[in-house]
């Protein structure tokens, strides 16, 4: 825990930056992003077929993109959740600008919802919403992401740091790390969205794991490109990663040199890495590449043999966990450990882990994140959100 903490200060210092562009989408109101709008709205349909009684309560919930994959599950999971719940949902997609993201959350606070649910853009741009839904007396879940904000009353998402330790573990075993004896293994690393706070715990939770083998020569990073702020990707996109790739194998790899290995903290950016890998790599040997998410493109990669694996988050059992939190706040229920068990979902409860302020603990609900690779593919299909198609490749039931 302590290590946490260390690694959430020094994650503390990293400076945040984020370009924008504009929009935002509703299934209740206006809608800019409109391809997984149409899939909100799908998901709608079916919730208010299968409804239960009316809560007469509304539900807000802020989505940070649907550029990429994720978000549009969650999006459509969570309105989904909600609506079978009884709830009236207003669902918003803010196309990855703070500024509209603000916009879209203070609609929400004049349309009167009963509590938020909030994954945030940049966890720091969002304190006129937030200090807004404190004074309404407005409760705030942030998902997934973090908001650096003393109105979140609770944050729901998956272990963060372990998903960079399992990325890192993944390398150590895969190239046998500790039997390496002189071999000297090269590798790059492309981390995440600065301005996003889990791409701290991600990247950190990878190099807390890999740098003794640094530290010891095994892992050599060619490039020298080790510091988070060097290897971030703004905006986790796929074309800056890359952009940057292609300028990390021209310049450090023309020369025959070989790459072994590419620590990629997502999906998004393990895409632009696999490209420029394709395209751009003179070798001839598989290099490792590390993903997270499970998107289709990766998955498809991972069985083409041209990622290697991708750390898996259920987001279906994350948006359960999110409504049966939400439900217990509005019923004025204890929130802590006991309600675990009513979720029927693996997590934990951690109020040590995250703080939202100085020292301001943020009562946590962290799910488990697992490795997926060529070899184990068949547990995405049982769990009923994917399929695999007769040509071998895996693709989300819609
Ligand atoms: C993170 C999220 C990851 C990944 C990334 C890019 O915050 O936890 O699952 O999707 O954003 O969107």
């Amino acid at each position: 825990m302590k290590r946490k903490l260390l690694s959430v200060m020094l994650i503390a210092a990293m400076t945040a930056a984020l370009t924008a562009c504009g929009g935002s989408s509703s299934s209740s109101s206006s809608s800019t992003e409109e391809a997984s709008s149409e899939a909100a709205e799908e998901s709608t349909d079916e919730g208010e077929e299968a409804s239960a009684e009316a809560t007469g309560q509304k539900i807000g919930i802020s989505m940070p993109t649907q550029s990429l994959e994720r978000w549009n599950r969650d999006g459509a999971y969570l309105d989904e959740q909600f609506q079978n719940a009884g709830f009236e949902t207003v669902l918003t997609y803010s196309d990855n600008d703070s500024g509209q993201q603000v916009n879209d959350i203070q609609n929400m606070l004049a349309d009167n919802v009963d509590l938020l649910i909030v994954a945030a853009i940049d966890g720091e741009a969002l304190n006129t919403a937030m200090n807004e839904a404190a004074e309404a007396g407005v409760p705030v879940i942030a998902y997934d992401r973090l908001i650096m904000n003393d109105a979140v009353s609770y944050y729901v998402s998956f272990d963060n740091y372990t998903v960079g330790t399992l990325q890192g573990q993944f390398i150590v075993e895969t190239l046998d790390l500790d039997n390496a004896g002189d071999t000297v293994y090269n590798m790059e690393i492309t981390a995440g969205d600065p301005a996003d706070n889990n791409a701290g715990y991600f990247y950190q939770g990878a190099i807390d794991v890999l740098q003794p083998y640094m530290d010891a020569g095994t892992l050599n990073v060619v490039s020298g490109q080790t510091d988070f702020d060097t290897v971030a990707t703004d905006q986790w996109s796929t074309d800056t990663a890359l952009e940057r790739a292609q300028n990390v194998l021209s310049s450090y790899y023309a020369d025959g040199t070989q790459l072994d290995v590419w620590l990629c903290s997502n999906d998004s950016t393990a895409l632009g890495v696999a490209q420029a890998v394709t395209s751009d790599y003179a070798g001839s040997n598989t290099v490792i590449i590390t993903g997270q998410d499970g998107d289709e493109a990766n998955l498809k990669n991972i069985v083409d043999g041209v990622q290697t694996m991708t750390v898996y988050k259920n987001v279906s059992n994350e948006s359960i966990v999110t409504l049966s939190l939400a439900q217990a706040m509005l019923a004025g229920e204890t929130i802590d450990e006991s309600l675990i068990p009513s979720f029927g979902i693996d997590c934990a409860f951690d109020t040590e882990s995250y703080e939202t302020s100085d020292g301001n603990k943020c009562p946590s609900f962290l799910l488990v994140p697992s490795v997926i690779t060529a070899d184990n593919l068949q547990e995405l299909v049982d769990t009923g959100l994917y399929e695999m198609g007769e040509d071998g490749y895996l693709s989300a039931v819609q």
